[in-house]
């Protein structure tokens, strides 16, 4: 059940394939509230998806339309937002977050990534082409990178043990406000 003190939206960050969308549909089930994925309304804003975002437009102009969606919700009324993994890490967009709403990280290691992500190179732009050892590298780097901003959100969760049981306790005990 949803705790009562969950007034704003949950956005969920983290590197690409550490489950954020599943995670936040089975949430947002759970918790009886809307979700939003931003990779999927950008697709729909523009009638494209965001591997021929990419490939046509060029990533800034992705970031662009990043910028535009997290902009466009509502955020008078609890959602859980599934965000694109590099969502919190260009312009305002982590603290602009942070301000409207709760952040939560979904942490998994290089090496768990890598496992997750070895299928996806064809659907994921900034993974494609690159295999084994390389995509490894690539990932340890990026998640090093990254993971300065994604901590900064306001609770970090294992992806591996995050659950809507979980969640309920830690807003039920008060510990994210
Ligand atoms: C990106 C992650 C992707 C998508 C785009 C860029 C990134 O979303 O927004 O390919 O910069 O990490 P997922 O995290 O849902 O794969």
């Amino acid at each position: 059940m949803r705790p009562k003190n969950v007034n704003r939206p949950i956005f969920l960050w983290g590197f690409m394939g550490c489950g954020k969308s599943s995670f936040g549909r089975r949430l947002a089930q759970c918790w009886d509230l809307p979700f939003y994925e931003t990779d999927e309304m950008i697709e729909r804003l523009v009638g494209n998806s965001v591997s021929q975002i990419f490939t046509n437009l060029g990533e800034d102009t992705f970031r662009k339309y990043e910028y535009e969606i997290l902009h466009s919700l509502e955020l008078s009324s609890p959602s859980i937002v599934a965000t694109g993994g590099g969502m919190p890490c260009f312009n305002d967009n982590a603290e602009w977050m942070r301000t409207n709403g709760y952040t939560i990280y979904l942490s998994l290691s290089a090496r768990e990534l890598t496992d997750r992500l070895k299928r996806s190179h064809t659907t994921r732009p900034l993974l494609q082409k690159k295999r084994g050892e390389e995509l490894f590298q690539y990932i340890t780097e990026l998640l090093a990178t990254r993971e300065t901003i994604y901590r900064r959100a306001h609770l970090s969760l294992d992806a591996l043990h995050a659950s809507p049981e979980v969640l309920e306790q830690i807003f039920n005990l008060g510990l994210i406000a």
